[in-house]
């Protein structure tokens, strides 16, 4: 059946049996708790099939039942219809998209084709997650991604059974998301006038100006969106560093004391910015309102704060800052960074939220409700979980998707490093210095997408397809040790899913490299053999 992720458990039936096929007259019927996905069932499957697919008994049948965990789902197809069944809502949905895989690629299109038949064989099929927290990292603030792209994103994500979008809605290029009480986030903050074509070390220049935001009711509509599909959007905020774009929109956000802030435009250019947030009660009263305005945005029990690469040179010369370090009787600048973390920790936790940042926030002692995104390598996680913290673990070493996919010259703005598809799939996110205990505490996975090489949603989708898939399939299934996972089986599994992405119109890296209009000659990355990527 090719299904990825690969399910837990599936028993086909004999192939003599016949087909259950859908037709005009197939009935859908939604028992109590499952009508949210019943409306997203007939706005995917209805649109590709044109099958109106009434309420009413004869054809496909959703249910809940408590003896399944949460996420689990059971999904048998004999003669007479199909029936899927979940813990909750989410794993009927899960079901569901497992069903589009049964019913073909014509079934991810968005209106019926020539040609398309929808039989589905009689099967069963058991299946839950390995992991609660199955996310993806888009970085909206370097490339911004309109509206439109987000919601496209969030159905590839459903589709693949994922089910956590982190938005990095703030960095140095640019501020994403409109904060009512401070306009110039947005006015000032969400555009800059000029784009560094390739890495820092490039020499050139997009010279139109570059920018976007999200209203708030667009991310309603994009959390709204995510809710139906059992998304989790979990917004992030990055502070203290990577916060130009704040302040270049309110100069007093910076270290006044330092440099003349006036002067700081949006960055234009990439990499690790010295240009940091001053340590004040008017920096962390002015995110507090930030985040005010976004707790009623995001429903989201995470909170991501950010934490990393913050250079401390400005805080050094900075008699405010060291001020601040002497009234807070801390021993360094690395404490001082702790001490905004756990500002917000109590911060979040005092409005039924928890904070979560990357693995910087270790440095200087770490928050004790805070939960850490592992980035540099698995090193930060392990820490993270032997203290007893919850772990995202996405060690850019495995699942940075910026990086490159192979060592071909004509990878579109290599990063250096390769990261195949293989290397995705054999990615383990728990490693095995945990004991079972700690490893516990490793609550998912992620991939991120960071878009300084990528300035479209074509570019992201190079980027990340097919790795995402690979990726999909370890956050989701009962995978073996790396050495043992069966990689020739996933690659034979992915002929019959290369025929869904291009239902779905993703712009994938075909197997044999890039196409030529995927390319970017003449746009410097790094060497195969370089320094790892400033990001
Ligand atoms: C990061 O890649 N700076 C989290």
């Amino acid at each position: 059946m090719d299904l990825i992720p690969a399910p837990s458990r599936s028993h086909d039936a004999s192939p003599d049996l016949p087909p259950y096929v859908l037709t005009d007259t197939t009935a859908l019927l939604a028992a109590p708790g499952t009508e949210g996905v019943a409306r997203v069932l007939r706005t995917t499957v209805g649109a590709a099939t044109g099958f109106e697919l009434p309420p009413g008994e004869g054809g496909i049948v959703l249910a809940l039942d408590s003896a399944l965990a949460t996420e689990a789902y059971r999904l048998t197809v004999d003669a007479h219809g199909i029936g899927i069944t979940g813990g909750s809502a989410a794993g009927v949905f899960w079901g569901a998209q497992t069903l589009r895989q049964l019913l073909g690629p014509a079934a991810y299109r968005k209106a019926p084709v020539a040609g398309a038949a929808w039989a589905v064989a009689q099967t069963t099929i058991e299946d839950e997650p390995r992991f609660g927290w199955r996310g993806v990292m888009l970085d909206v603030a370097r490339h911004f991604m309109p509206k439109d792209g987000v919601l496209r994103y969030l159905d590839l994500l459903a589709a693949h059974k994922l089910n956590v979008l982190h938005l990095h809605l703030t960095d140095d290029q640019g501020w994403r998301v409109e904060i009512k009480r401070y306009p110039r986030l947005t006015e000032v903050g969400a555009w800059r006038a000029r784009t560094k074509v390739g890495l820092r070390e490039s020499p050139l220049w997009d010279e139109r100006p570059h920018g976007g935001y999200y209203t708030q009711d667009d991310i309603r509509e994009i959390v709204a969106y995510a809710a139906d599909r059992h998304i989790t959007v979990v917004p992030e905020i990055d502070i203290p560093g990577h916060s130009q774009a704040a302040i270049a929109a309110y100069p007093e956000l910076g270290n006044t004391d330092v440099i003349d802030t006036t002067t700081l435009p949006v960055l234009s250019s990439w990499g690790v910015n010295p240009n940091v947030l001053a340590p004040t009660d008017g920096t962390l009263r002015f995110y507090e309102d930030v985040l005010d305005e976004l707790l009623e945005l995001f429903p989201s029990p995470f909170f991501h704060i950010g934490g990393d690469e913050c250079p401390k040179e400005q805080w050094k010369a900075s008699a405010t800052a060291q001020t601040r370090i002497k009234e807070l009787d801390l021993a360094d600048e690395d404490e001082l960074q702790s001490s905004i973390i756990r500002h917000f920790d109590r911060w979040l936790a005092g409005r039924g939220r928890r904070l979560i940042g990357w693995d910087e926030i270790l440095e200087g002692g770490l928050a004790p409700g805070a939960a850490v995104s592992s980035w540099r390598g698995y090193a930060g996680g392990i820490a993270a979980a032997q203290a007893g913290h919850d772990v995202v673990m996405c060690p850019e070493t495995h699942v940075y998707l910026d990086w490159r996919q192979s060592d071909r010259d004509d990878e579109p703005i290599p990063i250096a490093h390769v990261r195949t598809l293989e290397d995705v799939y054999r990615f383990e996110p728990v490693p095995d210095e945990l004991t079972p205990d700690e490893a516990a505490h490793v609550i998912g996975a992620q991939a991120n997408i960071w878009t300084e090489t990528a300035d479209s949603a074509r570019a992201v989708d190079y980027l990340a397809f097919p790795r995402l898939v690979a990726f999909a399939e370890v956050a989701w299934s009962q995978l073996p040790a790396p050495a043992d996972r069966d990689y020739d089986g996933f690659d034979a599994r992915m002929a019959a899913h290369y025929a869904r992405l291009d239902a779905l119109g993703v712009e994938y890296r075909r197997p044999g490299g890039p196409l030529p209009w995927q390319q970017r000659p003449g746009v410097i990355g790094r060497p195969i053999d370089g320094p790892p990527p400033i990001v």
